[in-house]
């Protein structure tokens, strides 16, 4: 995956930014909502980036 790719266009979170999280304690999406508010505006990525962090939380 592309660390620099940006999956939450209304606050420019990208691949990597998840991987921070989950490398700093984030278990589950509402995690990285709560922190860093991927997927809280607009909500339209909100499906897509709760199934990468899905994925990544798996590695
Ligand atoms: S694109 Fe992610 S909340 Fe709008």
């Amino acid at each position: 995956m592309d660390k620099e790719q940006v999956v939450c266009r209304c606050t420019n979170v990208t691949i990597g930014d998840l991987v921070r999280e989950i490398e700093n304690g984030a278990k589950v999406f509402e995690d990285v909502q709560n922190t860093i508010k991927v997927g809280t505006r607009c909500k339209r990525c909100t499906m897509n980036v709760r199934d990468i962090f899905s994925k990544l939380i798996e590695l």
